[in-house]
């Protein structure tokens, strides 16, 4: 019987198993991210960095709601020319990292990627979907030509694997997706945060200082599983799940889904850093109890639901 492993390959990248930290979580310093993968995950994601250095929003920039949190952050970090020694330091420490980016223009974006790719980053991931700033900064995934424009620029300046983060505020996720494609992605991160809004009402005044914010969290995890769910149909690269994902069983809903590798944001809030060590015990759990093997056995098993005949398909899971 071949031994469970938790390994995933994506376009290249090879990880010890399929969970990251999502951008802007615990991504900003070295040691931060280091900490981050000595709990447990198979990579590391940066906080998205841009070309020049950005303060971002005055605080109030994160809430705590309901089964979630809302940040407005703003795209705070140091800029690119600074982030590049962050880079060769993480390098050093030999943990793999994925560098979050994002640009005010086309020129601007095949710019601090090239920037990121010579510094010595394992892959990329352009952020065109954060939904706190002006449209050229964030909602570039809103428009599908764009999202096609920005990526065959970046394609042309890097050929590490380049993941394209994906916005869930959109109405056709699908024509999007395709056109990261089409415009060289090797892969797919569905989703960004859902936009939301949260009310003192004592101050009877929104709580951000940005008015609103991206939703993340529990809350979040059945739009953005209808997400990855709509993504994995439309495209042929492998599909990235971010959403919620706080257990082992998230994370099997996620794969069955059509990812092939996880993000986990808010749960490091809600569990601490043990969480990565959690969910991929819960993943193992379900192989085990199932007869997996290996993380690319399950992708995708859930579109095949009229022809299943399984009885009991959560079998050993907990939680
Ligand atoms: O406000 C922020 O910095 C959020 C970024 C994102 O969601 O990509």
């Amino acid at each position: 019987m071949s031994k469970l492993s938790l390994a995933v390959e994506i376009s290249g990248l090879k990880l010890r198993n399929p969970l990251m930290n999502a951008a802007g979580v615990l991504g900003m310093t070295p040691d931060i991210l280091k900490r981050v993968y000595d709990s447990g995950a198979g990579a590391v994601i940066s906080k998205s960095i841009g070309p020049e250095p950005r303060r971002g929003h005055p605080n109030p920039t994160l809430v705590r709601v309901e089964c979630g949190a809302l940040n407005a952050m703003g795209l705070p970090n140091p800029g690119v020319e600074y982030f590049v020694e962050e880079i060769q330091e993480i390098k050093k420490m030999g943990v793999p990292i994925i560098a979050s980016f994002f640009g005010g223009s086309t020129q601007e974006f095949a710019d601090v990627a090239y920037k990121l790719s010579r510094a010595g980053a394992d892959a990329l991931e352009l952020n065109a979907s954060c939904p706190n700033v002006a449209e050229e900064l964030g909602m570039l995934a809103a428009d599908a030509a764009n999202v096609e424009k920005v990526t065959a620029a970046v394609r042309d300046e890097t050929k590490l694997p380049l993941f394209v983060k994906l916005s869930p505020n959109v109405t056709n996720i699908k024509s999007i997706a395709v056109a990261a494609e089409w415009g060289g992605a090797d892969a797919i991160t569905a989703v960004n945060t859902s936009k939301g809004i949260a009310i003192d009402i004592n101050l009877r005044r929104p709580i951000l200082a940005n008015v609103t914010g991206g939703l993340s969290g529990p809350a979040v995890k059945p739009v953005s599983l209808r997400c990855v769910w709509e993504v994995a149909q439309a495209v042929k690269i492998p599909v990235i799940g971010c959403g919620g994902i706080t257990t082992g069983r998230d994370a099997i809903e996620y794969i069955l889904a059509g990812a092939s590798a996880l993000e986990v944001g808010t749960a490091v809030m809600t569990h601490g850093l043990d969480v990565y060590k959690e969910i991929a015990d819960g993943i193992t759990c379900y192989m085990e109890n199932n007869g997996f093997t290996s993380i690319s056995e399950m992708v995708g098993l859930a579109h095949d639901y009229e022809n299943i005949g399984v009885d009991n398909a959560c079998l050993g899971m907990t939680k």
